[in-house]
């Protein structure tokens, strides 16, 4: 892909791109954490975004992206929130120009494999790349978590989902092989080696893709504030809900409306679970490990409210596999895939078994990925 995305680029632009690969990620546990202050698990995986980018001397952006076909130009003095694709770039030039950093105009072709609408990160990967490009190409020398915190806030402002920090992070920091404990406060992030050679990471894609999905998801960030504000009352020190227990939430619990109680009381305990997923991990315990999967995918199906019937019917079939060790559904939900972690020399019957019911049932074929965990965004 990277030197099919460099020939396209020199045919259409006529000289040589600089090449970005930009990762997907995959969250092993602490979904819906990130905006409460606590902490995930994710990895950068081997689906990818590429990136042949170079700068045109003029104040004209033009993009081409191979999976549209499509080519689109904006110009810098006219960088507004928009629709599409261009969307993320364009979001992502806005917040460079906003911390007053040089900007000049460029030509790129993006190409990928990051199935879009699959909880991927298909977005962070398009804006992790654009900015790690433009900090080689325009010498900002920015860090990675900058670099990070200045995709999370192009997600903000232009698509406007009030995206957490996982995703952009987990795309600029990814390791070959490691998995990364972030803690969302403090941005501190510890790497643990993800050697299971005898288990693999299966992702099996639902082919929902809702288009509610982002103000659902700005919805239950509303809903933790809105806990958050009660529990205050009491206990004047409770900045998020990493700060939280469940006793103190039964405090407040006859004020809160209890769709509000139920979306907390799925954080508090996912917090907790992604601490004690860390330590089985490090323990090497992959059972025990798979079932806190399955206990996230029970909170966020039931308490808050981000599964949809076939994510739960594809969670259910794992459940009834050995060779599966643990499976939940991955990223925002709403749709896109579940993550299921299988013994490797099993893989093949499993995919064949959740393909053939899931047809049956819904009447279509679902994706499956094989994936494997890689480097974060790499500039060649
Ligand atoms: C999306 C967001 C992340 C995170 C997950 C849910 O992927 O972009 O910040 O909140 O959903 O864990």
């Amino acid at each position: 892909m990277i030197q099919t995305t460099r020939e396209q680029f020199i045919r259409l632009f006529g000289k040589e791109p600089l090449i970005v690969v930009s990762p997907g990620r995959i969250n092993l546990i602490g979904e819906h954490t990130d905006y409460n202050d606590g902490f995930v698990l994710p990895a950068a995986i081997d689906k990818k975004i590429v990136y042949a980018i170079a700068l045109n001397g003029t104040q004209q952006c033009t993009a081409h992206a191979v999976f549209t076909n499509e080519t689109v130009s904006f110009s810098l003095d006219k960088v507004q929130p928009t629709k599409g694709w261009i969307n993320y770039l364009m979001g992502v030039v806005f917040q460079l120009q906003e911390r007053g950093l040089p900007m000049q105009g460029f030509d790129c072709v993006v190409a990928g494999d990051i199935p879009v609408g699959a909880g991927m990160s298909s977005s962070a990967a398009v804006e992790g790349g654009l900015v790690a490009a433009l900090d080689k190409l325009l010498g900002y020398g920015l860090d990675r978590m900058q670099m990070a915190l200045i995709g999370q806030k192009a997600e903000h402002t232009f698509p406007g989902v009030k995206c957490g920090i996982m995703d952009q992070f987990a795309n600029l920091h990814g390791k070959k092989d490691q998995v990364m404990r972030l803690d969302c406060r403090s941005l501190a992030y510890e790497y643990f080696p993800f050697n299971f050679p005898e288990y693999k990471v299966v992702l099996c894609n639902s082919m929902v893709h809702h288009s509610l999905a982002s103000s659902a998801y700005n919805v239950r960030r509303q809903q933790c504030e809105e806990g958050v504000k009660a529990i205050r009352l009491k206990h004047a020190a409770v900045q998020s809900l990493r700060d939280a227990s469940m006793a103190m939430l039964e405090e407040v619990r006859a004020q809160l409306d209890p769709k509000v109680y139920d979306r907390c009381a799925y954080v508090i305990a996912e917090i907790q679970r992604v601490q004690d997923a860390t330590q089985l991990l490090q323990a090497g315990d992959l059972a025990k490990f798979g079932e806190l999967m399955y206990a996230t995918h029970e909170g966020l199906s039931k308490l808050y409210e981000v599964s949809v019937p076939e994510l739960d019917f594809l969670v259910s079939l794992a459940r009834q596999r050995e060779e599966v060790a643990g499976a939940r559904l991955m990223g925002g939900g709403f749709g896109g895939c579940t993550i299921n972690l299988v013994k490797a020399d099993k893989v093949d019957d499993y995919i064949s078994f959740i393909q053939s019911r899931y047809k049956a049932e819904y009447g279509k074929v679902p994706e499956v990925y094989v994936t494997t965990i890689q480097d974060g965004v790499t500039v060649l």
